[in-house]
């Protein structure tokens, strides 16, 4: 029986009901965070936290986060997590419950506070030694997306059109600039450095991406922070996304053609192994370089 924490309680999922008064219903009012574990050790969860924060203060949601390392942990135990490899806790917090106006209720209202566990599987070495395939679409996302609202249609209808494409994930441009994944950051290897899109309201401030930057600076891998043109990106030597529930992929083809040679490059690998390395070494509680 999956138990998932709403407003203060444990309980059973099917018993967990929001009112349909939720402005997170009503007008996807609300944030989330997706914080990974490793053997049952939360990762970064300080980054994810104060992501978390600031995007509370940018919507002037109140919320009270004293309990959250707590309910993280305690989501593990209670779903039988504590030992898995790998699992997330999804954490969500709306405005709250209050009559349907576009403007904040005029009494405050207590927000609703929903999280769930589940175990995250990573693909297979051979899975992703084959790498995955990418298609562009058009960011018709708000002018916002540095904050992690669950308001997510234009990240929904991007994965869409690359399932209804028959590929793995969906390429944000915008301007002729390639963002961002539906779902994670991207990065591109164009001669020896390593590229991606600088922090700004046009991308997420993903934690696995300010991470695997700081991995690639410790390896010696020069870095750039600039836009990428969807044009460039298409002659990169390689290319990967980047996210919680992604880890580092890498990304083979767009639109049809290959990427570099159309297959995993040296430089993915290398922080592919890397980044599983350190959540390794977290998940046997040595302290890592990184100062996770
Ligand atoms: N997504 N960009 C977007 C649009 C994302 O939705 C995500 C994460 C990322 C990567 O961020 P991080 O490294 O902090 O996970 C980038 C989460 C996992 C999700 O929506 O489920």
């Amino acid at each position: 029986m999956e138990i998932v924490y709403l407003n203060g309680e444990f309980l059973p999922q099917e018993k967990a009901t929001v009112s349909v008064n939720d402005r997170g219903f009503l007008f996807s009012d609300g944030i989330y965070e997706v914080t990974p574990a490793y053997r049952g050790r939360f990762f970064l969860l300080d980054r994810h936290r104060e992501r978390l924060l600031k995007g509370m203060c940018e919507l002037r949601i109140d919320a009270d986060l004293a309990p959250l390392a707590e309910v993280h942990d305690e989501l593990l135990r209670q779903n039988g997590l504590a030992e898995e490899p790998v699992s997330i806790v999804y954490l969500q917090i709306t405005r709250g419950v209050a009559p349907r106006t576009h403007a904040f209720p005029p009494t405050p209202v207590a927000p609703t506070v929903y999280a769930f566990a589940k175990a995250f599987h990573r693909p297979t070495p051979e899975r992703w030694q084959e790498g995955f395939r990418a298609v562009t679409v058009p960011d018709r996302r708000w002018a916002r997306v540095d904050i992690k609202t669950v308001s997510l249609l234009g990240n929904v209808l991007a994965q869409q059109a690359a399932v209804d494409a028959g590929v793995d994930d969906a390429i944000l441009v915008r301007d002729g600039v390639a963002l961002e994944g539906a779902h994670s950051n991207l990065f591109a290897v164009l001669g020896d450095a390593l590229v991606t899109h600088p922090l700004s309201n046009v991308i997420l401030p993903g934690i696995t991406r300010g991470y695997i930057l700081q991995l690639a600076r410790e390896m010696g891998i020069p870095t750039e922070e600039r836009p990428v043109q969807v044009e460039e990106l298409r002659r990169a030597d390689e290319a990967f996304f980047t996210g919680t529930t992604t880890e580092v992929k890498p990304c083979v083809a767009i639109d049809g053609e290959p990427v570099g040679e159309g297959r995993p490059g040296p430089i993915t690998a290398r922080l592919s192994e890397a980044f599983i390395e350190r959540t390794d070494r977290h998940a046997s509680q040595v302290t890592a370089a990184a100062g996770d």
